[in-house]
């Protein structure tokens, strides 16, 4: 697995002053709020015994062990042991470094310093004078690699959400595929134009029959991937200056983070920049984005047991997979550079 990137951990609303456990890259990881608000990522283990200490509880700005006391501060110091003055510098414990971004919360995996240029950059997560966002995640028991083929080939929208976001155009419209080997982005364009518009979009937008409907997708592997989505009525693209203000644009930010082999989070957000601040748009689009990764997930979790009962796995690649292929090329030449196994 690649370690020296940064990951989403969590959403910043599942981090609260009760620590929560969550493996990634296979380490455990202890995340939690100090009661001041500062968000913190300690190695799920405590030094003295190894009990978990995502178990312990937040006392002011620290972590108290929940078997037997020890206590460590934010940066992983451990500050106090019950029942003696000295306290062994060997009991200090590993602090992850954390960066907030509107709803999420990036870790960096790295054993060295962290990089920042490297952070993801997610603006329209964090102007929230132009873009409402939502955010969600689940865990797939499945290898990563599945999660990257599934949003790299939105063709499969048309028949697994079919009734949501799935509409015949998406998998009939052929996809053009932008491969950067020296950056390692890989872009997938799918520009329908004239087509149905889907309940996701009719029901937020109000737009009625069709619509031209782009998809723009960029993926940063191995752990960040957005997808762009515009909507707006047929024949009206975006003026020749850049000026799109009679389309409604959508951004799903997708956060491809590896558990272990065979696990992966799937995090993700939704920034709209229409029917801004309405909570019942939110709720509308929080209830269908949640079917729609649930459909995803179930499909994983059922390839990945039916890949594993295979002796000789077999595939046949098509035109709608080379934005996958590309993916496939750039982490295994990634996973080649950093002396790593490949995501898993
Ligand atoms: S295991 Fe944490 S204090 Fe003993
Ligand atoms: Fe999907």
């Amino acid at each position: 697995m690649l370690r020296d990137h940064w990951y989403v951990a969590a959403l910043g609303s599942e981090l609260t002053t009760r620590p929560l456990s969550r493996q990634i890259l296979g380490e455990h990881i202890a995340l939690f709020r100090t009661e001041e608000g500062v968000p913190v990522a300690l190695v799920d283990r405590c030094s003295h015994r190894g009990y978990p200490l995502s178990l312990g509880t937040v006392v002011n700005e620290t972590l108290v062990c929940g078997y037997h006391g020890f206590t460590f501060g934010c940066d992983g110091v451990c500050v106090a042991v019950p029942g003696q003055d000295r306290v062994p510098s060997r009991a200090d414990v590993h602090r992850f470094t954390l960066v907030e971004q509107g709803l999420w919360t990036w870790i960096w995996m790295g054993r060295g310093a962290p990089d920042f240029d490297r952070l993801p950059s997610v603006p329209r997560m964090t102007d929230h004078e132009r873009w409402s966002s939502i955010a969600g995640m689940a865990t797939i028991d499945a290898r990563f690699d599945l999660l990257v083929d599934n949003l790299l080939d939105l063709s499969h929208e048309t028949y697994l959400h079919k009734g949501s976001i799935g509409t015949p155009e998406v998998a009939e419209t052929p996809i053009e595929v932008e491969a950067d080997d020296g950056s390692g982005v890989v872009r997938v364009y799918r520009h329908m134009n004239a087509v149905e518009c889907p309940p996701f979009y009719s029901t937020t937008t109000g737009l009625e029959g069709k619509v031209d409907r782009w998809q723009d997708i960029e993926y940063f592997p191995p752990g960040f991937y957005s997808l762009h989505s515009r909507i707006a009525p047929v024949g009206e693209p975006p003026l020749p200056d850049g000026r799109d203000d009679h389309a409604y644009h959508m951004t799903i930010f997708y956060g491809l983070t590896p558990a272990s082999p065979g696990r992966v989070h799937d995090f993700w957000a939704l920034s709209r920049d229409f029917c801004r601040d309405e909570p019942e748009i939110d709720s509308f689009l929080m209830k269908m984005q949640t079917d729609v990764v649930q459909e995803d997930v179930d499909a994983l979790n059922i390839l990945e047991r039916r890949i594993q009962e295979e002796v000789e796995p077999r595939e046949v690649s098509v035109k709608i997979d080379r934005g996958g292929l590309a993916a496939r090329r750039i982490l295994r030449a990634m996973a080649d550079a950093a002396d790593a196994p490949g995501p898993q």
